[in-house]
């Protein structure tokens, strides 16, 4: 009888122990770019929104025309609409997928992982209650645009997920190193591309950037495009 009940306890010990590892989130800072909407929750619309429709909404993966394994990662609704439990990112397949290892990783490998970062925001957004913030600009201040403080988190939540590394499918235009950057500043391809005055306006399928970002990175070019 003894012995029974403490077998339960150790059951229930070690199942409530590895519950609590499994949902614990780790938490770092998040990048210091625009991440503050309104009551200084995760900005979905200008820190999300960009980051699942560059690494994850690609043909052959989550956009429209492929929806792997059901999933379709381009607008509010659809990123909503599965696997994501709203305050409780622990608990969300899509918040999983981010930290699995192996081929279960999103994005998959060969791809990168995204940065802790990014992954920290997403946790962060989906405790927060995953919802529609949009109302962000207000965190931006274009008077800032040195290169690894303000312009890089830009690119990195706007562009790397198909700029950078084998996804460089941009034309082979790859933004993931200053020199990349750089190349496309003083060839001017980098603020038309934003401003939606060129050819191939960007971010590819995503809304435009704010005015204030765009200010920022003109701000930065402007400036001989330093590695500052
Ligand atoms: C969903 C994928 C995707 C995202 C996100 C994306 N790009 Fe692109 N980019 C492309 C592709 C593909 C091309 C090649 C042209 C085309 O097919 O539209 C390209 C081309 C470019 C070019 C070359 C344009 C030219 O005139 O030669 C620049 C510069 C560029 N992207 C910058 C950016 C920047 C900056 C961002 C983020 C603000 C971004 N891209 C986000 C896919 C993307």
């Amino acid at each position: 009888m003894i012995k029974k009940s403490v077998f339960y306890f150790l059951m229930i010990f070690m199942a409530a122990t590895q519950f609590s590892c499994k949902h614990e989130i780790p938490f770092t800072p998040i990048d210091p770019s625009d991440t503050i909407a309104v009551n200084g929750a995760v900005c979905f619309q200008s820190d999300i929104l960009p980051v699942f429709q560059s690494y994850c909404a690609k043909s052959g993966c989550h956009d429209a025309g492929s929806r792997e394994e059901g999933y379709q990662l381009d607008t509010y609704a659809n990123i909503v609409s599965k696997g994501v439990r709203a305050g409780n990112a622990g608990g969300s397949k899509i918040y999983e997928v981010l930290v699995e290892s192996g081929n279960d990783r999103m994005p998959q490998p060969p791809e990168n992982p995204l940065t802790a970062s990014q992954i920290n925001l997403i946790a962060r957004w989906i405790n927060e209650g995953a919802r529609n913030t949009s109302n962000c600009s207000s965190a931006c201040d274009s008077s800032q645009f040195t290169y690894a403080a303000k312009v890089k988190p830009i690119l990195q939540t706007n562009c790397l997920g198909c700029h950078s590394g084998v996804a460089a499918s941009g034309g082979y235009i790859p933004l993931d190193t200053y020199d990349g950057v750089k190349e496309q500043a003083l060839f001017g391809t980098l603020y038309i591309s934003i401003n939606h005055t060129g050819t191939y306006p960007m971010p590819k399928n995503g809304a435009k950037l704010s005015d204030c970002k765009i200010a920022v990175v003109r701000k930065w070019i402007e400036s001989g495009a330093p590695d500052n």
